[in-house]
């Protein structure tokens, strides 16, 4: 396994890989860190595609609107590296801040993101979504992979890349991994980590709350009430949840009824002891 720092390493290593034809297609997986399955599900996606896999680990400094939740996001280097090799990746690209963002070499950025910035992860964490589509392309810019494989429990941030790349056309195409759960059910996330075992224990009743309303939405409740009732089980829980949105998965706007889109999603996101926890499920 390759470990590059630089940019100009990381491409001079990949263009070598490519005109030797030693594999005919880069699988990135840009991450920030602190590893667990669901992370290490994306690189044997990738893998299982014919890949060579280059890992990016960068926690993206422009993404934070909290300077607080950016201090204290987990960060494990050796033991991300360690997780790496034992699953084969190939390439794991560690950049520092300046990299990534050469001062004044970097143009503004802006993209039109057609609402779908606007609502739900976008209202709580307003220039989240302009940070990560920032770094998404900047990295996308210095890796040129054929696929980019990404995570369906960042259901948001998913549709927000999605459109980045049309928008932009970049020519890489978008895998989505289905989500990693613990045997509880609860989603695997980098922030976990931060849960007592006791907080650990209660995160799976955001779970149970998304299949209550799976279960609910086919029995004909309308959206509105199974929010409404989401909301108030995950605070009788002792979460402090943020939004339940039941939405169109194109739009992201929040249906009235389940007939109003051809595939609807529940988002949630809700705090439990200082942790921000994001999951999402299919309902139709
Ligand atoms: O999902 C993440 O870990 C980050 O948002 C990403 C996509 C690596 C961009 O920093």
């Amino acid at each position: 396994m390759h470990i590059f720092q630089k940019a100009a390493d990381l491409r001079s290593h990949l263009k070598t890989i490519l005109r030797e034809r030693r594999s005919n297609a880069i699988g990135f997986i840009p991450t920030m860190g602190a590893l667990h399955e669901g992370h290490l599900a994306l690189i044997r996606a990738a893998q299982a595609d014919g890949c060579y896999t280059v890992c990016s680990i960068f926690v993206n400094p422009t993404q934070f609107n909290d300077l607080s939740d950016l201090d204290k996001y987990p960060r494990t280097p050796e033991k991300d590296a360690a997780l790496l090799a034992k699953v084969g990746c190939d390439v794991i690209f560690m950049p520092e801040v300046e990299e990534i963002y050469p001062p004044g070499a970097i143009p503004d950025f802006e993209i039109d993101f057609e609402g779908l910035d606007e609502v739900m992860e976008g209202l709580f964490r307003p220039g989240h979504f302009k940070g990560v589509a920032q770094v998404v392309k900047r990295l996308l810019d210095l890796v040129d992979p054929g696929q980019l494989y990404m995570g369906q429990k960042d259901f948001q941030q998913v549709a927000i890349v999605r459109h980045l790349i049309r928008v932009t056309g970049f020519p890489v195409q978008l895998v989505v991994v289905p989500t990693v759960r613990e045997a509880d059910g609860l989603a695997m996330s980098s922030r976990n980590v931060r849960l007592s075992p006791e907080g650990r224990r209660l995160g799976s009743v955001i779970y149970q709350t998304l299949v209550a309303a799976q279960s609910k939405a086919m029995n004909g409740t309308l959206p509105g009430e199974i929010s409404r009732e989401a909301m108030t089980a995950l605070s009788d829980a002792g979460f402090e949840p943020e939004y339940f949105e039941i939405v169109n998965s194109e739009t992201l706007q929040p249906v009235q009824t389940m007939l109003e889109a051809p595939q609807v999603v529940a988002c949630v996101a809700a705090w439990l002891e200082g942790v921000r926890l994001i999951d999402n499920m299919t309902l139709k």
